[in-house]
């Protein structure tokens, strides 16, 4: 499987901001980690073309130069927030742009504590982008928000850490924690007590070497396709394994899946293992705000496993999906709804319904990743006839899915 999107994205910020050059194995190779570079690059951290075994040279903390161009931050949401937080502590402005779904994105979510913190933020609109923010000093924060968003509590951590204040956020419910803990392995003071995180001042950043596990995101297509056939059994290595990151194999095993995973190995400060998955009959879930952070992205694969199985599934405490790369409880529940499945709007999630029944028609999957390829899994499955539209969006996170996909269910 290729490797995780989210430790991708701060491998390549965190070796950058570091005192020394850092050794990054296995690094996704999409177009959303591709952003990311670039706009490094373009505020001038020598970053090689993305490869298998990567060096990078970081320039230290607050030796970013100012960019000569706009920061294009194309798809990624990660890129943009996360590089808000990096920027606003330097002392020069940059200007942040995107694509289309991007520039639609609520960024005044990382603008609001930053700019407690001292920064300046300017928008064309009223939110999204494109977005000016001009660096500086910045001092200390305690932020509570009701939004659990590991982009939001990134952006504030890496703040922090470049201006050298201590930073606290506390989020309705823990979100990813990959860099809390990329964070400690390179020597900064970072403690996390469940829904809490606190960083203190740290001088510099101590190059990595570091394995970069496999996404959980991808893999959950295949643990999906697996659950969902007859026969046959599937093996995922070297997944990784982090807690905040397993809620939709939990949820998956609480559907009636036969999954088990074998751990053991630490990657990048994560835990990772081996996954198996075996057909199962799978019954019915509600599944409820406090787990939505560990499955967020997993959310419209579930909707397409119930729909696949012929099951009943509520999703509610979800209204994040609302502002993803589309709106991800319409797009789900209309483009079920076009190849013959029952599924209905909530404001905050969604419902689908049994019985099992073949599905077929057209997708659409808004240019949204997650979308395409969690309707690619009910494609696959045994009596369904579905088409996606513009597969190639996939890209962004998984550029070898169509060709995974092929393999595993032939
Ligand atoms: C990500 C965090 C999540 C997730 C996104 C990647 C990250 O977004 O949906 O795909 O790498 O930090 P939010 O933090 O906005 O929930």
């Amino acid at each position: 499987m290729p490797g995780d999107k989210s430790i991708s994205h701060r491998s390549l910020i965190l070796a950058s901001l570091a005192e020394g050059e850092s050794r990054i194995r296995g690094i996704l190779d999409s177009e959303d980690v591709r952003s990311t570079a670039g706009v490094l690059r373009a505020l001038g951290v020598s970053i090689p073309a993305l490869s298998a075994d990567m060096r990078v040279k970081g320039v230290g903390l607050r030796g970013l130069r100012a960019p000569r161009a706009v920061l294009d931050c194309g798809n990624s949401g990660t890129t943009t927030r996360l590089m808000a937080g990096v920027v606003a502590a330097h002392p020069f402005s940059a200007q942040f742009e995107g694509d289309a779904s991007l520039s639609k994105r609520p960024m005044q979510r990382v603008a609001e504590p930053l700019t407690y913190m001292g920064a300046q933020f300017e928008f064309e609109r009223e939110d999204g982008l494109p977005m000016r923010v001009r660096g500086a000093d910045l001092r200390s924060i305690d932020w509570d928000t009701e939004t659990s968003s590991a982009q939001v509590k990134s952006a504030i951590l890496l703040a922090g850490l470049v201006s050298a204040v201590e930073v606290r956020v506390t989020e309705a419910a823990r979100s990813r924690d990959h860099t809390e803990r990329m964070l400690r392995a390179m020597g900064v003071d970072v403690e996390n007590d469940r829904n809490q995180v606190c960083l203190r001042p740290a001088r510099r950043l101590i190059p990595i070497e570091m394995d970069v596990p496999a996404d959980p995101s991808s893999a959950a297509f295949f643990v999906a396709l697996a659950a969902l056939a007859s026969d046959g059994e599937l093996t995922l290595t070297d997944v990784c394994l982090n807690p905040t990151r397993t809620g939709f194999m939990e949820a998956m095993k609480r559907m009636g899946a036969d999954i088990s995973e074998k751990g053991g190995v630490n990657k990048a400060g994560d835990a990772s293992g081996t996954v198996l998955v075996r057909p199962a009959s799978l019954h019915g879930i509600r599944i409820t705000k406090a787990e939505v952070p560990a499955l967020i992205d997993e959310l419209p694969l579930i909707a397409c496993v119930a729909a696949g199985a012929g099951i009943d599934i509520e999703i509610t405490g979800a209204s994040e999906l609302r502002v993803k790369e589309s709106d991800r409880i319409n797009a789900v529940v209309q483009n079920l709804r076009a190849v013959g499945a029952r599924a209905e709007e909530l404001p905050d999630g969604l419902r689908v319904s049994g019985p099992r029944r073949d599905l077929s028609g057209s997708v659409d999957p808004r240019g949204d990743h997650r979308i395409a390829m969690a309707f690619g899994v009910l494609s696959a499955a045994s009596g369904n006839r579905i088409n996606i539209m513009n597969p190639e969006c996939v890209a962004v996170s998984y550029p070898g899915f169509w060709e995974d996909l092929r393999r595993v269910a032939a």
